[in-house]
């Protein structure tokens, strides 16, 4: 007898997915969890996106329907920067988001993208260069341990990023550390839809679909079968919005967009007291 892939699991779980008892039982025989945890995350995600970086951007536009973008501009436009702000990019990928809190701190801001993945880090260098945006850099380092002093920006995001990382406590208490007192930590993530109407039509969008469609742009396909999973494994925005809480952010709230499927998350570290 084969071992049940991660498509047989999630496509499981997709078609008892309404029915909780009935699925409680079967989704046992059928779900396993291939994603590693620890170091292993660490060494596996570094390892999916160094290979995936160069069919990333298309993916994201034809998996997201275009909408990435506007997601992340819309992240921004709840920063709190202004121009001549200093703004983190935590996992920034291809530079995608970094660009868009570059034109938002304008030529006399600053902004720094930091991934582990360097294949990422030089397309998004490249794309830097391209663009011609100068007051944006980039660099490889770990979101569970940033390489910047304490209170050294005045925002933090993070784009699609806390799914992947190892330790997510870690990464939420690094971006809090790092953010002057005042300033916000924003998080933008895939997220569940909450419509129980459309539910069904984005498990087998994001299940089913998206594995195949990296087939057909010829990524590869493991990697998507690895986003859906990552979703599925993920807390939920309300654990989301405890553990930017628990790092000692106020004011935490959560913003849906596409009926759920994306969440922004959005936490203020307190100004000092004294
Ligand atoms: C889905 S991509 C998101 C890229 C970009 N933020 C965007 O909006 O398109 C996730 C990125 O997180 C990076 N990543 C995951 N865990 C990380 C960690 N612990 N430290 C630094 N980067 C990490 C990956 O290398 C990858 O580039």
């Amino acid at each position: 007898m084969h071992a049940p892939t991660l498509s047989h699991t999630l496509t499981a779980d997709l078609i008892f997915g309404y029915n909780a008892s009935v699925a409680g039982e079967l989704a046992a025989l059928f779900i396993m969890s291939n994603i590693p945890t620890g170091a292993e995350k660490e060494a596996y995600v570094e390892r999916l996106f160094s290979t995936i970086a160069p069919k990333y951007d298309l993916l994201n536009s034809v998996m997201s329907l275009t909408r990435h973008r506007a997601w992340r501009r819309f992240a921004v436009s709840m920063s709190g920067l202004q121009p001549g702000d200093r703004a983190l990019d935590v996992c920034c990928g291809t530079g995608d988001f970094a660009f868009e809190l570059a034109r938002r701190v304008g030529e006399n801001g600053g902004v720094v993208g930091v991934d582990f993945s360097e294949p990422m880090v030089e397309l998004a260098r490249q794309k830097a260069s391209k663009l011609g945006l100068s007051s944006v850099s980039f660099q490889t380092g770990n979101a569970c341990g940033l390489p910047f002093d304490d209170n050294s920006f005045d925002c933090v995001t993070v784009g699609f990023g806390l799914r992947n990382v190892a330790d997510l406590p870690k990464a939420v208490s690094e971006m809090t550390r790092v953010i002057k007192p005042g300033g916000r930590v924003v998080c933008l993530e895939i997220s569940r839809v909450r419509s129980r109407v459309l539910l069904l039509p984005w498990k087998l969008y994001f299940y089913v679909l998206t594995p195949y469609l990296a087939s057909f742009f010829r990524a590869k396909r493991s990697a998507y079968e690895y986003l859906p999973q990552s979703v599925k494994e993920f807390i939920s925005r309300e654990e989301l919005a405890a553990e930017f809480e628990k790092s000692g952010l106020i004011d935490v709230c959560f913003h849906d967009l596409m009926f759920g499927a994306v969440c922004i998350h959005i936490g203020t570290k307190p100004q000092l007291v004294g």
